[in-house]
């Protein structure tokens, strides 16, 4: 794993354990997404919330502090703006804020949710800002680069204010199974601000449409120790 790829100090569960509070709105994606391989709910967390993440990342943005997403085997990371068009922030010790220490517990909730229910091993959270600029994509893909199996569920929460139809950049999910999906039937979620997507990532395919304005997100993996 590259120098820059730190974990959320908060995610560990010892560290956030006595915080911790399992909503039902987080035990019902657990359920959604031990059933079906994926879960979706608007409004996961409020404007208040996401605004001061979104705050937090276009800042970080102004300032430079994003760099060009790689595809690939981290070992040979190159980049191809026609395939992956979006520029990524790794979340770290040094980046923690209210705003990411509050999302940094309810992803933990998930996590140990996700884990009694489903027997997941999963250990920890890794994760970034996405910003794609205007016109971008992410061309379909699965998200267990290099052969590793670490990452086990991916999370996307999105932090656009005003995201009409119109705008594109909908997450189209292609979830495996004996109803695999077709473009037509994929699921899709457009990436309204507190909307979160969680879906299987050693098997889910998954694109991001070009979308017409920028779009940003906090995204990453829940993962195992495999
Ligand atoms: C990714 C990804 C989906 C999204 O970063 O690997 O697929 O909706 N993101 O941003
Ligand atoms: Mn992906």
């Amino acid at each position: 794993m590259p120098a820059q790829v730190l974990n959320l100090p908060a995610m560990t569960a010892a560290q956030v354990a006595g915080d911790v509070h399992v909503t039902t709105l987080v035990q019902a994606m657990a359920g959604d997404f031990v059933r079906q391989g994926w879960a979706v709910r608007e409004n996961f967390l409020e404007l208040a919330r996401w605004q001061a993440l979104a705050a937090e990342a276009e800042q970080l943005w102004e300032q430079g502090a994003f760099r060009k997403a790689g595809i690939g085997r981290v070992a040979a990371q190159h980049v191809d703006a026609g395939i992956r068009g979006d520029y990524t922030l790794w979340l770290d010790a040094q980046r923690t804020s209210a705003a990411t220490g509050f999302v940094a517990r309810e992803l933990e909730a998930l996590r140990s949710t996700l884990n009694a229910a489903a027997y997941l091993g999963l250990f920890e959270f890794e994760g970034h800002f996405a910003r794609y600029p205007a016109d971008a994509r992410y061309a379909r893909h699965l998200d267990q680069p290099g052969g590793s199996e670490a990452r086990r569920v991916s999370v996307v929460l999105y932090l656009n204010a005003d995201w009409q139809a119109g705008d594109g950049g909908e997450l189209c999910l292609y979830p495996s199974g004996p109803l695999q999906a077709t473009a037509a039937t994929a699921v899709r979620v457009l990436p309204r601000g507190g909307t979160l997507a969680i879906f299987a990532s050693a098997d889910t395919h998954h694109e991001v449409r070009t979308a017409r304005r920028a779009r940003l997100s906090l995204s990453g993996w829940l993962r195992s120790r495999a």
